[in-house]
């Protein structure tokens, strides 16, 4: 595996790789790897002659600044795991590297980042859009992965690379769960033992719901879940929505989609959770 900080010399492989005609993946990523991410880059090896995995905690994107600080950095376990699953290239760039100046694009993201985490943590997406679209012009991947754990940060991507006319095809990746259920995240890290017992609640929710949705109006699903999930001590459902799954809209009615996919952010403790469901109308 090949670890390179600078822009021009990755540049400077990849220009080969293409000559080659080989084919190229990129997986983004934060780091603090964990077996979610290992599943896109073992995914994208199998896919392409070139796995590229970037690892770089994007500013941009952070709204809250103690959250960008406390997150976790852990690059020599991260380069263990990347090279076990494959990545051929790790980018492992500094700020400064990535912001020389201070990038201050606006995205027109539209309806897709305006729901759900968009106002709620304001500035977020178009961060994610600033790193992303760097990420695919230093690299131009053929296949770019993204996990479905982020369900609604895949809809924003699939809008900036049509707003961009971007030649990269977006591949989602399905959500991996510990075998309790909880969605695998680097945050889960900060649960204490405590709570870690009570975070699958949030998944074993989720699925129950989908077994009895077909009798049930949207409502009384949303309901249900919120309820159950807020009964339980030190954890508060953010929101809960059921939205059709390409556009991020919420539905009333199971008839406006054939996508059905209920999307919750919970905070147990001061940890936030995401996680989202498809319901199989
Ligand atoms: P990060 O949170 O490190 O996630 C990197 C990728 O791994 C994302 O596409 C995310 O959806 C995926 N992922 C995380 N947990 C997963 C799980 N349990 N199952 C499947 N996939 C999972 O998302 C970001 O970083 C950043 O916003 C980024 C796109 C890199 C831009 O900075």
């Amino acid at each position: 595996m090949k670890v390179f900080d600078s822009i021009k010399d990755l540049q400077q492989y990849l220009a080969d790789a293409k000559w080659e005609n080989k084919t190229i993946g990129l997986v983004p990523t934060m780091g603090a790897l964990h077996k979610g991410h290992e599943s896109l880059v073992r995914r994208s090896a199998k896919e392409n002659d070139e796995c590229v995995v970037s690892v770089f905690v994007n500013p941009t994107q952070f709204n809250d600044k103690n959250d960008l600080i406390t997150y976790p950095r852990t690059v020599e376990k991260d380069c263990e795991l990347l090279e076990a699953a494959g990545c051929t290239v790790a980018f492992i760039p500094s700020e400064k590297e990535m912001y020389p100046k201070p990038d201050t694009r606006v995205f027109k993201l539209g309806a897709v980042a305006e729901v759900m985490e968009g106002p709620r943590r304001p500035g977020h997406f178009n961060g994610v859009a600033q790193i992303v679209s760097k990420l695919f012009d230093i690299v131009k991947p053929d296949n770019a992965y993204f996990g479905e754990k982020d369900f609604q940060q895949i809809a924003v991507i699939r809008q900036m690379v049509k707003l961009l006319n971007l030649p990269v095809n977006i591949v989602a990746c399905p959500i991996v769960r510990e075998s309790d259920g909880l969605a695998l995240s680097s945050r889960n890290t900060r649960l204490t033992e405590e709570q870690r017992k009570k975070a699958p609640v949030i998944a074993q929710t989720l699925r129950e719901s989908v077994t009895f949705a077909a009798h049930k109006s949207v409502k009384e699903v949303i309901d249900y879940v919120i309820n159950t999930i807020n009964s339980v001590p030190d954890m508060e459902v953010e929101y809960y929505e059921i939205v059709d799954g390409y556009s991020m809209q919420p539905i009333q009615h199971w008839s406006e989609t054939a996508y059905p996919v209920g999307c919750i952010t919970v905070y147990c403790g001061k940890v936030r959770l995401i996680d989202n469901i498809a319901y199989g109308k």
